[in-house]
């Protein structure tokens, strides 16, 4: 299976794919910092060995799996689905085989991949994965320490071989074990991620009885972010933060946050807190997802000229998720109902944002053109969550 497949049937996020891109394709530095510290002679022990190990690849299969029995755990695995065994050894098989190949190419490193990824699929605890595979390479080595005084290999050439043998096991269990971790991380970046946008909600839902707004929200700050240029990381960071810019609103009372009428000065007051409460809740936290929220909580409402809060920053002393946040946030306002208005066409809601609110006023005006650049896909946005 090809490895971009793999990588795609593993319903990975797009972070989380970028990286294992990175580990697993044979153009990364990584890949080749690590497969160089494999000498010639390490090459040239390999083969020496490699017909062996093939010819003897049922016996050691056959000692993996006796060995594998032995324990409750593994044992209970490998019962649990007998019908799965076959299937299992001739994996294994096939990776035993490409271990030995020297042929560390794309293919070599794609079906690693997919090693890591079945280990982690059929539920096989890592502290397992890793006494098997220590136990696999013990095995080899006594294999070979019985068998080369057979065929006449002295013992310095053995020890040699031992030790290359040794080398490629480790690279590839490196290998395996990033696999399998790369899908653990993904799983809880997956769960951070829905465990953000549900905390947002709360937010959200005593505001607009909707969670739509976040979900567009959100959407329109990434595809800013990508539209000035920033990188992936970038995107997926604020596509994740910006959700969370109005959690603060959890703290302001039912009166103003609900008011169907412009406020007063007094309860204006009350809803600009809702950017420092937010700031309280998402600082001071190791994540950067969070660090990034914090700082979006803070600066959302901040406007280029100076005349936004709580802080009256301007210009370029806002943060550019703020600069890029207030823009999307404010269009998603415009161009739905609130409990204050109703939902004006999208021409109008830019021509608000163009003329009374000011491009140059409450927005930054390099990032409003570069919104207005990226119209056709916030449209396209838009209409896909309209009836989220
Ligand atoms: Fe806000
Ligand atoms: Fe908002």
């Amino acid at each position: 299976m090809q490895l971009l497949q793999i990588i795609e049937n593993a319903n990975l996020k797009p972070n989380i794919q970028d990286k294992i891109k990175n580990i697993f394709s044979s153009g990364s530095i990584d890949f080749n910092r690590r497969f160089l510290t494999l000498t010639e002679e390490d090459k040239e022990n390999i083969v020496k060995i490699s017909p062996l190990i093939n010819q003897n690849i049922y016996f050691l299969i056959d000692r993996l799996y006796e060995h594998l029995m032995k324990f409750e755990e593994t044992k209970n695995i490998l019962l649990e689905k007998p019908e799965r065994i076959e299937h299992l050894r001739n994996m294994q098989m096939g990776y035993f085989k490409e271990l030995f190949s020297l042929k560390y190419d794309e293919d070599y490193l794609a079906s690693r991949l997919n090693l890591g990824l079945t280990h982690l699929n059929v539920n096989i605890p890592t502290n397992l994965f890793m006494s098997s595979y220590s136990y696999l390479l013990s095995l080899l080595i006594d294999f070979i320490k019985e068998e080369l005084p057979k065929h006449n290999f002295s013992h310095s050439e053995i020890l040699n071989i031992i030790n290359s043998m040794q080398k490629i096991a480790n690279l590839d269990m490196t290998l395996v074990i990033r696999a399998y971790y790369s899908k653990e991380i993904n799983e809880k970046e997956r769960l951070s991620g829905d465990f953000i946008k549900r905390l947002s909600k709360i937010a959200e839902f005593r505001d607009e009885n909707t969670g739509a707004h976040i979900e567009r929200m959100s959407l329109y700050c990434m595809t800013t972010a990508k539209y000035l240029g920033y990188n992936h990381d970038f995107q997926m960071n604020i596509l994740e933060a910006s959700p969370m810019h109005d959690i603060g609103k959890i703290s302001i009372p039912d009166y103003v946050l609900l008011k169907p009428a412009k406020l007063t000065d007094d309860e204006f007051e009350i809803m600009k807190t809702h950017t420092m409460k937010g700031f309280d809740i998402l600082s001071n936290s190791d994540s950067e997802i969070m660090k990034l929220g914090a700082e979006i909580a803070l600066s959302h409402h901040e406007r280029y000229d100076g005349s936004g809060y709580p802080r009256g920053l301007k210009g370029e002393s806002i943060p550019i998720s703020g600069r890029i946040c207030i823009i999307g946030d404010i269009f998603d306002a415009l161009t739905n109902k609130r409990v204050y208005k109703s939902a004006y066409p999208i021409e109008e809601s830019l021509g608000i944002m163009k003329n009374e609110m000011g491009r140059g006023n409450y927005f930054d005006p390099v990032i409003f053109d570069v919104f207005i650049k990226a119209l056709d896909e916030i449209i396209a946005i838009r209409s896909r969550y309209m009836n989220f």
